[in-house]
């Protein structure tokens, strides 16, 4: 264990909440400071329940707790599975001045947190995040929501938390397939903004995937310091936010055409990004020694290059069609002007759009 917890502050005026990031704090963070009444509902999943729902009660002395144990999946973001937190909430009472407490990975966060925005109008709720994923991305910047079947993350709220804590520690119980998908996030932060933060994840690369505490807790302090300053200039995306977006219309569209589940939001961000980094090389902005050290980065973390099998040029632009970022029907991507510096555009080359997803589709890709 390395005791040094690090803190970091999400400045959003009055709505501002640190984020606490540390390996062992579980069980040991006194959290009552921001909880406002006496009543805490821990939300967590069937998974996470048995390794550390004990343990996360400690967090809250004093505090009456009820818990609430939902199943475990992508496909249980839904409004049925949703209603378990309210059916909870008001079987055992709790009064608007209750405090949610989500236990869990981005499932379980976006579900508690959009709980948490609607019940009684709206409560406040704790981040406890325990995959890397939700560490570095989900818990921080208050999207919440659940999915809808014609979409996901379609249905949802903006609700900051009170406070994010973070324990590294919670990470030793993540399968591998699950580390290799967070570290696609952590990469993205150096190449959306931070080149010495790039260079630093390519020396540390290996120890992080061996999960060592001191590269794990140095990683998320910095990619969270880089989401926050980002949130914090544009809270409801009305710009800049959607630079922590790049890879996810490459890869939004691989999610949908395997099916989710079958490949991992990071995994299909992964590949995105080199797809992205290709692209953005196509249009003369970063050289091909650029690329190769992106792709290199994302194939060492353990992370797929190219799209699944059969995925076609044709399936991308239907997919990518429908993506939130577009605005009056044109496609607009998240380009690398350089490594570390990411804009926004609708005006990228078709030409060069279309050799891109050809040299990628049936894993053509050199
Ligand atoms: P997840 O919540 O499904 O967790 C992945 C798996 O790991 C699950 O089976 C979970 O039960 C298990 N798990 C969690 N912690 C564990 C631990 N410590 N040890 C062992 N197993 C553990 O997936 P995720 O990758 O954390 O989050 C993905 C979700 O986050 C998606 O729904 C996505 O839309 C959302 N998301 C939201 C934002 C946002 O800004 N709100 C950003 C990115 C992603
Ligand atoms: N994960 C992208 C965002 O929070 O805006």
């Amino acid at each position: 264990m390395c005791n040094a917890s690090r803190e970091l502050q999400v400045d959003l005026g009055d709505r501002s909440y640190p984020i606490v990031i540390g390996d062992g704090l579980l069980g040991k963070t006194d959290l009552t400071p921001y909880v406002a009444g006496s009543q805490v509902m821990i939300v967590t999943n069937e998974t996470v329940a048995p390794l550390y729902l004990e343990k996360a009660r400690a967090n809250f002395p004093g505090k009456t707790i009820d818990t609430v144990v939902l199943p475990d999946g992508e496909k249980y973001k839904d409004w049925q599975t949703l209603n378990l937190i309210f059916d909870a909430l008001l079987e055992k009472r709790h009064t608007r001045k209750t405090t949610l407490v989500a236990l869990g990975g981005g499932v379980v966060g976006d579900m508690t947190g959009f709980a948490a925005a609607c019940y009684q109008r709206g409560v406040p709720f704790i981040q406890i995040p325990t995959t890397l994923l939700s560490q570095v991305d989900s818990s921080v910047g208050g999207k919440t929501g659940i999915n809808h079947p014609l979409g996901k993350n379609m249905i949802g709220a903006f609700h900051q938390p009170e406070i994010v804590l973070i324990d590294a520690d919670s990470l030793k119980t993540l399968p591998p397939r699950e580390v290799s998908a967070g570290l696609a996030e952590v990469i993205k932060y150096g190449l959306i903004r931070e080149t010495g933060f790039l260079k630093w994840l390519e020396s540390e690369m290996d120890r992080l995937l061996a999960l060592s505490p001191e590269s794990l807790v140095e990683a998320i302090y910095r990619s969270c310091a880089c989401k926050a300053d980002v949130v914090a200039q544009d809270e409801r995306e009305g710009g800049l936010r959607a630079i922590l977006n790049l890879g996810h219309t490459f890869g939004h569209a691989i999610e949908t055409y395997a099916g989710y589940g079958n490949w991992l939001h990071g995994e299909a961000v992964g590949a995105g990004m080199v797809m992205a980094a290709d692209l953005s090389w196509r249009e003369g902005m970063i050289s091909g020694a650029d690329v190769s050290r992106t792709r290199d980065l994302i194939a060492k973390a353990g992370l797929p290059l190219v799209p699944p099998a059969g995925m076609s040029p044709a399936d991308f632009m239907d997919l990518m069609s429908v993506d939130k970022k577009n605005v009056d029907g044109a496609l607009r991507l998240v380009l690398l002007r350089a490594l570390g510096d990411a804009f926004v555009t609708a005006d990228a080359g078709a030409e060069h759009l279309a050799a891109t997803l050809e040299s990628f589709c049936e894993g053509r890709a050199d």
